[in-house]
C-alpha cells in the first residue's frame, strides 16, 4: 500500500498520497486539498512547493549534485559540446552522429535572420539594454514566421521550431551587442561551429575574420553547458506559467529572458564583476563588504554567494573555477579581478555567517571572470546565460504541453480591506 500523509485541521483529518520521485525525493499530493477542505497552502517563493513532474534535470542541493536527463554535470561537462548538450535536454537521449549532423544542420540553417527583421535594430537606442533587445526581437521573430506560433510538441514541426530558436538567439545577441557598439554586423557562416560562429558574428571585423581559438572555443562550450537547463529555477518556471495560458514558445521564452535579467538570477553573472571592481578599486578592507552583506538594514548582498537549492556546494562553480584558471594559464591571462574573487570566497568559506546559512559561491560567482577571459563584454553576460538555458526553456515548455498541464494560478491570504461602502467623490 502507498505511503500516505494526515492533515488534522480544525478537529477534521484529511489524507493525501505521498509520491516519490527516481532519485526518492519525497513530495505530498495536495491537489485535492482545497477542494476536500477550503484550505490552501503558504509558500511564498515556492521552496517547498512542486510545481510539475520533470524527466529533464535532477538537482539534489545537500549534496551538489546536478544531472541532465541522468547523466552527471561532471561528464557532461567535460565529454559532451553545447549543441550536443541541448540535443539531450530537448530530446532525452545522447545524439548519434547521424542525428547531430542533422540537429547541426539545421542550427546552421536558421542562423539567419530576415532581412527585415535586421532592420527592427536600427530602432533601439544605442543604450539599450541588449537583454531587452533579446527578449523583443525573440518575440518579434515569431511575427516574421508565423508558422511557428501554432507549434506541435512534438515531430518534424518542434524539432524545426526548437533549433529555429536555439540558432537564432545566438545571432539575435550577437547582432544586439554589435548595433549596440556602433558597428557593422557579421553574417553568420554556415562553415563554423555552434559557439565559433557566435564568436564570429560578436568579433569579426570587415577587413579581419575572427580566429576562434580552441581555448575559447572549447570555455564558451563549457559556459554554455553548464547553463543548458536548472529545473524550475525563476525563468524556466516563468517559462512554464507562461506557456501554461498556452502561450506560444516564442513568447514564452521571452518572459524567461525577462526573468532571467534580475541581478537575483541570471543578472548576478553581471553584478558580481560590478562588485569585485568595486572592493578593488575602493580599497577598502573584505571585512567591509562582509559586514555590509550581514547588516540586515543594509540592502547589499555579497553577488554570486547562496542559492535557493544548493546548501553544499554548486558544482558547476566547481568546473568553472577550475575552467578559469585552465583559460587564463592558456591564454597568459593575468586578471586581479580573479585574485579578489578567491580571497572574498576564502574569507567566506570562514565566516560563521555564512556557514550557518549555506552559502557558497554560485553558478554567477566564476563565469563573469571565465567570459572576461575569453573577450565578452560585460553588458553581454547576462544575454550569455540566456543562450545557454535556452534548450532548458524549451525541453520545459515542451514538457508541459507533453503533460498537458492546467494553467497556472495560485492562490492567496488575503489581508485587505473588508467590505467598505463607497463614499462619493464630493463626501470626501
Ligand atoms: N549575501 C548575504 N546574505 C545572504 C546572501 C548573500 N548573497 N544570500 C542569502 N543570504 C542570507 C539571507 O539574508 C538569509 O539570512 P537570514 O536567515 O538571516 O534571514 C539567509 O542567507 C538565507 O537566504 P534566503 O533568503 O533564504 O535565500 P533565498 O533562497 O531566498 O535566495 C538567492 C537565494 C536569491 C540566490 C540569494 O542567496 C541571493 O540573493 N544571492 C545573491 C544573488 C545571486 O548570486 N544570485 C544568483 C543565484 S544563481 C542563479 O540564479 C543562476
Amino acid at each position: 500500500m502507498s505511503e500516505k500523509a494526515t492533515l488534522n485541521v480544525g478537529g477534521k483529518s484529511y489524507e493525501f498520497d505521498v509520491i516519490t520521485g527516481s532519485e526518492n525525493e519525497t513530495c505530498i499530493d495536495i491537489q485535492n486539498l482545497r477542494k476536500e477542505s477550503g484550505i490552501i497552502t503558504m509558500d511564498p517563493g515556492f521552496g517547498n512547493t512542486g510545481s510539475c513532474y520533470s524527466s529533464i534535470t535532477y538537482v539534489d542541493g545537500a549534496k551538489g549534485i546536478l544531472k541532465y536527463r541522468g547523466y552527471p554535470i561532471e561528464e557532461v561537462a567535460a565529454k559532451a559540446s553545447f549543441t550536443e548538450t541541448a540535443y539531450l535536454i530537448l530530446y532525452g537521449e545522447l545524439p548519434n552522429p547521424q542525428e547531430l549532423r542533422k540537429f547541426s544542420a539545421r542550427l546552421k540553417e536558421h542562423a539567419p535572420l530576415h532581412t527585415n527583421l535586421e532592420h527592427h535594430f536600427s530602432g533601439f537606442p544605442r543604450e539599450a539594454p541588449p537583454m531587452a533587445i533579446l527578449s523583443a526581437m525573440l518575440n518579434l521573430v515569431s511575427c516574421f514566421h508565423p508558422e511557428v506560433l501554432e507549434v506541435p510538441t512534438t515531430g518534424e514541426e518542434f524539432d524545426r521550431t526548437a533549433s529555429l530558436l536555439l540558432s537564432k538567439v545566438r545571432t539575435i545577441s550577437a547582432f544586439a551587442y554589435r548595433m549596440a557598439a556602433g558597428k557593422p554586423i557579421n553574417h553568420p557562416n554556415p562553415n563554423l561551429s555552434y559557439c565559433g560562429n557566435f564568436l564570429h558574428m560578436m568579433f569579426s571585423d570587415p577587413h579581419q575574420e575572427y580566429e576562434v581559438s580552441p581555448v575559447v572555443d572549447r570555455a564558451l562550450n563549457l559556459f554554455l553547458i553548464l547553463h543548458a537547463d536548472h529545473e524550475q529555477n525563476c525563468s524556466t518556471s516563468t517559462v512554464r506559467v507562461v506557456g501554461s495560458s498556452r502561450a506560444n514558445l516564442f513568447s514564452s521564452i521571452s518572459a524567461g529572458v525577462c526573468a532571467l535579467w534580475g541581478p537575483l538570477h541570471g543578472g548576478a553573472n553581471t553584478a558580481v564583476m560590478m562588485m569585485l571592481e568595486d572592493i578593488k578599486n575602493s580599497g577598502r578592507p573584505l571585512r567591509y563588504y562582509l559586514d555590509k552583506a550581514k547588516d540586515k538594514n543594509d540592502p547589499f548582498k555579497l553577488m554570486g554567494f547562496g542559492h535557493r537549492v544548493y546548501k553544499n556546494f554548486d558544482p558547476r562553480a566547481l568546473i568553472l573555477k577550475e575552467q578559469v584558471h585552465q583559460v587564463q594559464k592558456a591564454l597568459n591571462i593575468q586578471d586581479n579581478l580573479l585574485d579578489v574573487a578567491l580571497e572574498l570566497e576564502e574569507f567566506i568559506l570562514k565566516d560563521d555567517y555564512f556557514i550557518s546559512r549555506n552559502l557558497y559561491p554560485n553558478v554567477d560567482f566564476y563565469s563573469g571572470i571565465l567570459l572576461r577571459a575569453i573577450g565578452i563584454p560585460l553588458k553581454m553576460y547576462t544575454v550569455m546565460f540566456a543562450i545557454g538555458r535556452m534548450p532548458g526553456w524549451i525541453a520545459n515548455w515542451k514538457e508541459l504541453h507533453d503533460h498537458n498541464q492546467r494553467i497556472s494560478r495560485p492562490r492567496q491570504i488575503y489581508t485587505g480591506e473588508t467590505t467598505r461602502s463607497f463614499v462619493p467623490l464630493t463626501e470626501r
